[in-house]
């Protein structure tokens, strides 16, 4: 096995949070190399341009030696075939997050059979924080300052600041 090898967690982190912070620490710490691929949810309409969410990944993970921030498009698991990956990493907030993400571990596995994917459980404290409900608050005036990194809050200002 190549000990360099990269786990890989998806997302479309629209926007990243302090939730998807806290998994990608303690991804870094567990695999040498980090692949933060963002890529367009089909079943969403995304309030933040692909490129958008790719610039504030990386402005909020600037200090991780490990971290690359990526976009992919197409399937996944097509995707961690063609970078030589097999271990997905996402995070699990909840019992309510399990089914569906149950189902596309299982899924990806019968796509490409060499995918492990494995689960991470951010800090409880984290455990109620979503990017629509970030966004909700935003939108109607409240601060998002202790859910997102300080460059999506400012952001998130310029976007709805005149609603
Ligand atoms: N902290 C805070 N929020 C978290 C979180 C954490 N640790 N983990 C997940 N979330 C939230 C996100 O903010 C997001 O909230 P939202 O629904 O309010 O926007 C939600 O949980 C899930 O978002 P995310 O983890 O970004 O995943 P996603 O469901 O948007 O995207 C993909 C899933 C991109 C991985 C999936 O659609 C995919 O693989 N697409 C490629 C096409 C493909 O291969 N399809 C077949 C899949 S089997």
């Amino acid at each position: 096995m190549d000990r360099n090898f990269s786990a890989v967690y998806p997302g479309s982190f629209d926007p990243p949070t302090n939730g998807h912070l806290d998994i990608i620490t303690r991804a870094s710490n567990l695999f040498p190399n980090i692949i933060v691929a963002v890529t367009d949810n089909v079943n969403k309409r995304h309030t933040f341009a692909l490129q958008e969410r790719i610039d504030l990944l990386r402005k909020s993970t600037k200090y991780f030696k490990n971290v690359e921030v990526l976009s992919f498009s197409g399937l996944l698991a097509d995707y961690l075939k063609k970078i030589n990956s097999f271990v997905l990493i996402r995070g699990l907030r909840a019992l309510s997050d399990f089914e569906y993400e149950f189902q596309m571990a299982l899924m990806n596995r019968k796509l490409n059979k060499k995918i492990e994917t494995i689960f991470l459980t951010p800090d409880q404290s984290y455990t109620f924080l979503s990017s629509s409900m970030v966004k909700e608050i935003a939108m109607l005036g409240g601060s998002a300052k202790t859910f997102v990194p300080k460059c999506v809050e400012l952001e998130l200002k310029k976007r709805f600041r005149n609603r």
